[in-house]
């Protein structure tokens, strides 16, 4: 099918890169003049596995182009894509500007009986203001509007979306449905499961799964505090929870808590739609609060090892907000080596990945070129995100690096024992610390 894609961050490339892969013709366009001249030239304009092979593969087969121009990307697509951003506006409302813009863009210049999905996260109800939208610009068009959100993860995006739990289409009538039904065959005919639904609970429905995923994390995380104060072990609490399987052990691992583009817009996204439609629902500021803490909570940690913290070196060891994305947008990671500087320590920071992008954001951040050097003199180290080579680090390497052997593990995600071994002190989250013999 011939289909178009608005916006090519995150989201709206992978999409581009896997429709094509699945034999679809696919042009991206973007308002980003310079994202689209690197994506002409095959190159990815962020770090996701896979992404740049089967960008230049796609691209080689002709499936897939790029153009900043609506007048040569929407006329004749079948189904145009709406990836746009939906960023946080300063009170936590998802700023849907760009959004209409697409929209007005698609009334303009594509073909009458074109099936409009949306995918980027909107607030529910999006789907009429686009209805009056398309109304207003284009009166005599007929547009099918469909919300279709995805649920990749960063960092096995391309996996999530060939290899899907489930599709969700959200569509409000048949002609939408069924374009949606031949675009996803190759995934269907695999026995992916379709759910189809109307607009509106489709677009609930991502943010409802978004705030539960991260309801579940700041739940673990509040856990950690309490097996803190009675010394129990949260990483065994959690695997008594998640064996059974109406809990689900998943995303119940404790730590420095969530970033990233997703949830914590989502939460608060969410959050103020619920007060939008009268009906205030507060567990989600708190989820927010909790993750929050989750950071300070590991503050308090360095403090409590280093005494003073003016004038201390601190290694922080993964600067993304997870593990396989150089992304760093809400990084708890960077959470935290902001406040240690705030607080006058020297901050050295490694990544595998996303060292330019934390210098670009917290400049006074020292980039370490590996993790030993980052350790080098420390006075404490935090391992703030468990890329996997960060988890194999030799512990007899790192104590002779450091000038007092403390590793704070923020992740749960090491050997406590073979640093303890090594003449660390081991401080994990919501579990006992471990301390050489
Ligand atoms: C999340 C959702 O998982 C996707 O389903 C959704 O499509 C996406 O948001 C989106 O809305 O676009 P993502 O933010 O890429 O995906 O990454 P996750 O794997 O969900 O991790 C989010 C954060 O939670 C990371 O900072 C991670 O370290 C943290 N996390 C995750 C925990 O602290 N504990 C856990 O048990 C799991």
């Amino acid at each position: 099918m011939k289909v178009a894609i608005i916006g090519t961050g995150h989201v709206g490339l992978v999409t581009a890169v896997t429709l094509a892969a699945i034999g679809h013709d696919v042009s991206g366009m973007d308002a980003d003049e310079e994202k689209i001249e690197a994506l002409r030239q095959g190159r990815a304009p962020f770090f996701e596995p896979g992404l740049q092979a089967m960008l230049e593969e796609q691209a080689a087969a002709g499936r897939l182009r790029f153009s900043p121009d609506p007048r040569e990307t929407l006329p004749g697509a079948e189904i145009v894509f709406i990836c746009v951003g939906t960023p946080s506006t300063p009170d936590g409302e998802a700023n849907l500007a760009a959004v209409e813009r697409s929209c007005i863009e698609i009334a303009r210049h594509a073909d009458a009986g074109v099936v409009v999905v949306g995918k980027s996260t909107v607030p529910a109800g999006t789907a009429d203001r686009m209805r009056e939208t398309f109304r207003r610009e284009r009166p005599d068009g007929r547009f099918h509007l469909v919300s279709n959100p995805e649920f990749l993860r960063e960092g096995s995006a391309i996996h999530d979306t060939l290899e899907p739990d489930r599709v969700l289409v959200g569509a409000e009538d048949e002609a939408g449905f069924d374009a949606l039904r031949r675009l996803y065959a190759p995934l269907l005919d695999r026995g992916v499961p379709l759910i189809e639904t109307d607009v509106s609970t489709a677009e609930l429905a991502k943010h409802a799964s978004n705030a539960f995923l991260a309801l579940k994390i700041s739940y673990v995380n509040a856990l950690a505090r309490l097996c803190e104060r009675v010394g129990a072990d949260v990483t065994a609490v959690t695997n008594v929870m998640g064996s059974d399987p109406r809990i689900g052990g998943a995303f119940l691992r404790a730590g420095i808590g969530y970033g990233g583009h997703c949830f914590p817009k989502d939460v608060a996204a969410f959050g103020r739609l619920a007060d939008r439609l009268g009906y205030p629902f507060p567990i989600l500021a708190e989820i927010a609060r909790i993750n929050d803490e989750a950071v300070e909570a590991v503050v308090e940690l360095v403090r409590d090892a280093v005494w003073n913290v003016p004038g201390k070196r601190i290694a922080i060891l993964g600067l993304s907000f997870k593990p396989e994305t150089d992304d760093i947008r809400l990084s708890p990671a960077l959470a935290l080596a902001a406040r240690l500087l705030e607080l006058g320590a020297e901050v050295a920071g490694y990544d595998p990945r996303a060292a330019a992008n934390a210098k670009a954001e917290v400049p006074d951040l020292v980039i370490a070129p590996d993790p030993y050097a980052a350790a080098e003199g420390a006075h404490a180290i935090v391992l703030a995100t468990e890329w996997s080579e960060l988890v194999e680090l030799d512990p007899g390497r790192l104590r002779a690096a450091v000038a007092q052997p403390v590793l704070i593990d923020a992740r749960n995600a090491l050997d406590g024992a073979a640093f303890a071994e090594a003449g660390f002190e081991y401080r994990p989250i919501g579990r006992p610390a471990l301390r050489p013999d």
